[in-house]
């Protein structure tokens, strides 16, 4: 949720109304300065003096190849569940640690961290990002090659093998890990993905077991057209039915297989083992459960639809499906891989509940006197403050209403972001009790002031679509290259 581009078009509302500048990931002329960037950072450095200081400078995405797409823009964003909350309990500590470590750009190294990616741009709330795509480093949109030079140079070995970005919802059904099951750890994958993929430095163990806390508690969204035992539910209708039966039949060729003998629907839809069907090699069963918003299928992310899922099923193994077959197959794939209410729409109260979730961690930490983590809540949490104040355009632009309303809103963010500076001062000085009086102030203002200020400027904020619509239309009218994305 590190919004380079994001942040970047906010910040273009004041270049559009003095009517010159580029966008910096459209430009992207590796290592190139051009005036208008010269002009657009001195600009942005004189707007924003406060932020400046406090956090690094915005991402770069000259370090990216032009016509990366990271879709940080998008309105709705996948939901996100966690098994803790579903129990009736609450997210613990680490769980909220590593949800803030999973989206700080700060635990990669390279160029990862250099434009401000976090696991997060990838795993957008835990689940996929099926428009991400950088090219050379992508072959569609959805996949990535995490053995590419753009990212680490020692893993990179010399070939473009990309495979499609997973969702790690339910990932502790989901051992081993990575789409060959290279690793059985999910810890001592995450440590392979920071370190070896993305050059970062050793993370703390802390940092580590949050990680793999948070990613164990993301869960899948609950599917009411499957009954206990993963059997279809009473409403289903006859085609899925129909595809149900296919779906447990043995294959005719060979009656040791069927789908349900490798996609077990006791289980999660998977059996946590590698098998070949002729996609190239020893690929692990990938869960069928919310896999409508898993496209593009396959490790390499080779197909779109479950109807050419299945048709390559029927090809390899030679199933001799009739057409009714493989439209009943498929109803009965979008009953399995269905979820409740798949996104939220971006707003102010997601992002509120955000910052109210990552800044929790500061209640744990700052009495412990954790400056690792309270440095790791402040800059996390102040990228996200960061975000939501361009969101909401500066009020020299007058091309939309709201201008008492949207001046207050970026007022009291930047007493939040002042506020949130002086905790990580007041604990790298040892003033713990001061810290924690910076703290409820802080808490109070998130709980409080905050979100009332925002949510009366969320009407003339990015966060209303037509709003959205409008400056994205402006800026593509200014820099038709922003919005080129080859597919
Ligand atoms: C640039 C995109 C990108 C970023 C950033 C990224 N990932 Fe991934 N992630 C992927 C891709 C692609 C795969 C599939 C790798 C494979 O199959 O070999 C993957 C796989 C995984 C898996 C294995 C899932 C499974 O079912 O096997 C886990 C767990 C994971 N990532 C966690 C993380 C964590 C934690 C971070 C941050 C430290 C992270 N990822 C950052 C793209 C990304
Ligand atoms: C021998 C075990 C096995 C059998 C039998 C099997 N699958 Fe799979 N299935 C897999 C594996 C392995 C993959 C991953 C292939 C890849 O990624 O290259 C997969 C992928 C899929 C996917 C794509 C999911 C995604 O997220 O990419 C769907 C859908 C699917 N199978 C449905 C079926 C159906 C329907 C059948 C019966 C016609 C079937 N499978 C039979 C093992 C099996």
């Amino acid at each position: 949720m590190h919004c380079d581009k994001g942040r970047f078009l906010a910040m273009a509302w004041d270049i559009l109304a003095s009517g010159s500048g580029k966008c910096r990931a459209a430009s992207a002329v590796r290592g190139g300065v051009t005036p208008a960037r010269t002009a657009l950072l001195a600009l942005v450095v004189a707007l924003l003096p406060l932020q400046a200081l406090a956090f690094p400078l915005g991402g770069d995405q000259t370090v990216l190849p032009a016509g990366t797409e990271l879709s940080e823009d998008a309105l709705a964003r996948p939901r996100e569940l966690f098994h803790s909350e579903a129990m009736g309990g609450r997210k613990s500590y680490l769980v909220n640690l590593g949800d803030l470590a999973f989206n700080s750009p700060s635990i990669l190294g390279g160029k990862a961290r250099q434009a401000e990616m976090s696991c997060g741009t990838c795993h957008v709330n835990g689940a996929s990002n099926p428009k991400l795509f950088v090219p050379g480093v992508s072959s569609r949109p959805g996949t990535f090659d995490t053995t590419s030079l753009v990212f680490n140079a020692k893993t990179f070995n010399s070939i473009l093998d990309p495979v499609r970005i997973p969702s790690l919802r339910g990932a502790r059904f989901l051992a081993p890990y990575g789409h060959d099951g290279r690793i059985t750890s999910l810890r001592e994958f995450v440590y392979n993905v920071i370190v070896n993929e993305f050059s970062g430095p050793r993370p703390s163990d802390e940092v580590l077991d949050g990680l793999v806390a948070y990613i164990n508690d993301i869960d899948f969204l609950p599917n009411p057209k499957i009954a206990p035992g993963g059997r279809l539910g009473a409403q289903a209708s006859v085609a899925e039915r129909r595809g149900e039966a296919l779906f447990f039949k043995p294959f005719p060729k060979q009656a040791e297989l069927s789908c349900a003998g490798c996609h077990l629907p006791a289980g999660t839809f998977n059996d946590q083992v590698r098998h070949d069907v002729g996609s190239g090699g020893l690929v692990k069963t990938p869960t069928l459960l919310n896999a409508n918003f898993n496209a593009p299928y396959f490790h390499d992310g080779r197909y779109d639809t479950y109807e050419q899922v299945v048709e390559h099923f029927d090809r390899v193994f030679d199933l001799e499906l009739s057409s009714q077959d493989v439209q009943d197959l498929v109803a009965y794939l979008n009953a399995v891989g269905d979820g409740e209410r798949p996104f939220d729409k971006d707003g102010v109260v997601l992002r509120m509940k955000e910052v109210l979730e990552l800044s929790s961690v500061l209640e744990t930490a700052i009495p412990a006197a954790d400056t690792a983590v309270v440095s790791l809540a402040v800059t996390g949490v102040g990228a996200e403050l960061r975000e939501l104040t361009e969101h909401i355009p500066d009020i020299r632009n007058t091309s939309i209403g709201g201008k008492d309303e949207r001046l207050a809103a970026r007022a009291i963010l930047k007493d939040l972001v002042l506020t949130l500076r002086r905790i990580d001062l007041e604990v790298a000085a040892g003033h713990i009790d001061e810290a924690m009086t910076e703290y409820r102030k802080f808490a109070q203002l998130v709980n409080f002031d905050v979100p009332v200020a925002l949510k009366k400027a969320e009407p003339w904020s990015l966060f209303n679509s037509n709003v959205h619509q409008a400056h994205y239309t402006a800026l593509g009218r200014m820099l038709p290259v922003t919005s080129g994305q080859s597919q």
